[in-house]
């Protein structure tokens, strides 16, 4: 049999993008949409954290301490959320399986409820809408809860989207279009002239002459970029490993479940009932997530399993019933600050889209219009991402990339700046 593949573009693009997960898919789509032509380098899109993902669309449960902006940038990516299912969806005929349920969080002992009435505190710091419940309370809105709980909360707008339903939409919404190719190579270089990088040079050496490459890579995104001395891209790999099971519909959550048991975070997203393939009428659940200072070895851990299991079964018992079909485990991309990467470098033409840590999913929409705008020199409109614009402001100045790379002169010493 004889498979006929597309042909690669010609000519000079507007714009590469280096990897094919949501980050990149989600500026490839906005790029086209302003008018660009797009190609994305990628030997198998999508298979990165993209597919681990649980689809955490959750700016207020997954707000850590003293880390200020990135719960200002997450909020702002939320409220981008929206307007990108429904601009995805219309472009591609694909659901995207975002479901508005809301997040139940549960403290399983007392030293836990202590440490949800702190999240909460931090909350009410930042207006973020939360509300302590009486466990009853929360049971009367889940009744599938366990029995052992000492405290519990509900959190309006967190909420949970499919990341592999929103990639297949994005790659549909990409290949449909004119000016838009998915090449299934992976990029070995860039090259540069007078400055400023020209072309994207693929496995086979095969150039893609362009005029602005947008690295969007995840861990994968430092190698690559090593030979720039201009542009530090100081991202590791954090393993994390998830866990796919179906459920009956009656044995499944009606919202995102978040727990802290003994002091371990865990969580629980149900999704809707499927339409079709060979879980027809069954709800995906998917517990996540392990954190692992470990490489992107793909290796699922009895431990980890066993860990987000235990864990999710004291929150959910019906979990017992579900059928276990799969154990995910890929790295996420993680900076030194917990902020992504996301803008131009010091190299002309060259922009980053990586570093988004647990946040991936949740910062795609907010991370492509970003780009594209400094692509196109377009104006941001940061009313739309919350309502505290200047928050807002300075968590988006706070990802530029240029933050790691030391100025080229000593400003203390030379008065100069890059
Ligand atoms: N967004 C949640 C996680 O990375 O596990």
């Amino acid at each position: 049999m004889t498979v006929r593949l597309p042909a690669l573009p010609t000519g000079v693009r507007d714009l590469v993008v280096v990897g094919g997960g949501i980050i990149g898919l989600a500026v490839a789509w906005r790029a086209l949409g302003a008018g660009l032509s797009v190609t994305v380098l990628d030997p198998d899109p999508g298979d990165g954290s993209t597919h681990a993902a649980a689809g955490m669309i959750a700016p207020a449960t997954e707000a850590e301490f003293t880390e200020d902006a990135a719960l200002h940038l997450h909020l702002a990516g939320a409220a981008r959320w929206l307007p990108f299912a429904a601009d995805l969806e219309a472009a591609s005929g694909v659901s995207v399986g975002l479901r508005e349920s809301g997040t139940l969080t549960l403290a399983y002992d007392d030293t836990d409820a202590a440490l949800l009435r702190r999240i909460l505190a931090l909350h009410t710091r930042h207006a973020v809408s939360s509300q302590e419940l009486t466990v009853a309370e929360a049971r009367r809105r889940e009744p599938l809860l366990g029995q052992r709980l000492a405290g519990a909360a509900w959190v309006p707008g967190d909420h949970a989207v499919d990341p592999r339903a929103t990639h297949t939409a994005l790659r549909r919404a990409i290949d449909d279009h004119a000016d838009g190719s998915v090449v299934l190579r992976a990029a070995v270089g860039l090259e540069q002239r007078g400055g400023r990088v020209v072309a994207a040079v693929d496995e086979t050496h095969h150039r893609h002459r362009t005029d602005a490459v947008v690295v969007a890579a995840g861990w994968a995104s430092a190698p690559l970029l090593t030979d720039i001395p201009d542009v530090a891209v100081p991202v590791r790999p954090v393993k994390g490993q998830t866990l796919r099971l179906q459920a009956d519909p009656d044995l499944a959550p009606r919202h995102v479940v978040r727990g802290l048991v003994q002091g371990r975070p865990v969580y629980v997203v149900s999704r809707a009932p499927a339409t079709d393939g060979p879980w027809k009428g069954h709800c995906e659940l998917v517990i996540g997530a392990t954190t692992e200072e470990n490489p992107d070895d793909r290796r699922a851990l009895a431990g980890g399993v066993y860990a987000l299991l235990r864990d999710a079964r004291v929150l959910l018992p019906a979990i017992d019933e579900a059928a276990l079909i799969e154990a995910t485990p890929r790295a996420r991309p993680c900076t030194p600050d917990n902020l992504p990467l996301v803008g131009p470098t010091h190299v002309a033409g060259l922009h980053l889209a990586t570093g988004h840590h647990r946040n991936g999913i949740l910062l795609a929409p907010l991370t492509a219009d970003v780009v594209v705008a400094g692509l196109t020199g377009s104006w941001f409109d940061v009313d739309i991402s919350s309502g505290d614009p200047s928050a807002t402001l300075a968590a988006l100045r706070a990802t530029d990339p240029r933050r790691f790379t030391p100025p080229a002169t000593d400003p203390r010493t030379d008065g100069g700046t890059r």
